[in-house]
């Protein structure tokens, strides 16, 4: 099928949507992760490819199959994620859902780090770009943007907070102090210039339909 051809709100429109974990090498062996599923970002590159939109997914290493009728892409770092980004604009609109890590080793281990009398290896971390703000303040910015805030403690004044930093106009955040990573359902506020709104908790498949007539409903008020 030639895919974002068909009708629907969010016919005719280009949308990005980054999903998972990316995993950083420590050595040919081992690399950081965390916790995320990928199961919201993949629900929403699946609803909004449903309302008739070309959706390119930037996906981590995750345990999921590639949603229908959406183009995805497999990545495995932070930098690959963007490299596969910037690939993919122009976009009417970007979701960036993937649980990016924060930092990676600095250089690279070419070989197995080995036990030794020297005791446990220092890790010397520097920090990922940051993909969200690259695309949110750059030349290329969709005339959409919309974040994920996973936090544990603070989350509203930490989402004001990232909208700003990161030229976002909407971020959807997140309590992850519970059982969301890897869970099944997803309770969000959604904080924009305008103010915040709070959805009842419910499962990531209809979080994931809603933001997707949300993003149809913001994209028309563009005009673009
Ligand atoms: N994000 C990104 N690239 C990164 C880090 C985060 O694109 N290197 C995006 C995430 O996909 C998400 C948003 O930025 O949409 C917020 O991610 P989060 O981890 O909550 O924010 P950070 O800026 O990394 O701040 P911190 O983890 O310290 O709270
Ligand atoms: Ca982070």
């Amino acid at each position: 099928a030639i895919l974002g051809t068909g009708a629907g709100p969010l016919a005719g429109r280009h949308i990005l949507v980054t999903s998972g974990p990316t995993h950083e090498p420590i050595d040919p062996v081992r690399y950081i992760a965390n916790r995320s599923s990928g199961r919201q970002g993949h629900a929403i590159a699946a609803s909004l490819a449903r309302l008739g939109a070309r959706v390119t997914l930037v996906s981590g290493p995750v345990a999921l199959a590639d949603p229908p009728d959406v183009s995805t892409v497999h990545v495995e770092t932070a930098r690959e994620m963007l490299a596969a980004v910037e690939a993919a604009l122009p976009a009417d609109a970007a979701v960036f859902v993937a649980a990016v890590a924060d930092w990676r080793m600095e250089g690279d281990a070419a070989h197995k780090i080995k036990k030794g009398p020297e005791g446990p290896p220092s890790l010397h971390l520097v920090e990922n770009p940051d993909i969200l703000r690259t695309v949110g303040i750059g030349p290329r910015r969709p005339a959409l943007v919309v974040g994920f805030a996973a936090e544990t403690r603070d989350l509203l004044e930490n989402a004001a907070a990232k909208l700003e930093r990161k030229g976002a106009d909407l971020i959807v955040a997140n309590d992850v102090s519970g059982d969301v990573m890897g869970g099944e359902a997803n309770t969000v506020r959604l904080v924009s210039r305008d103010g915040v709104e709070e959805w009842p908790r419910m499962p990531k498949g209809a979080v994931a339909d809603r933001l997707a007539l949300d993003i149809a409903r913001r994209l028309a008020e563009t005009g673009r």
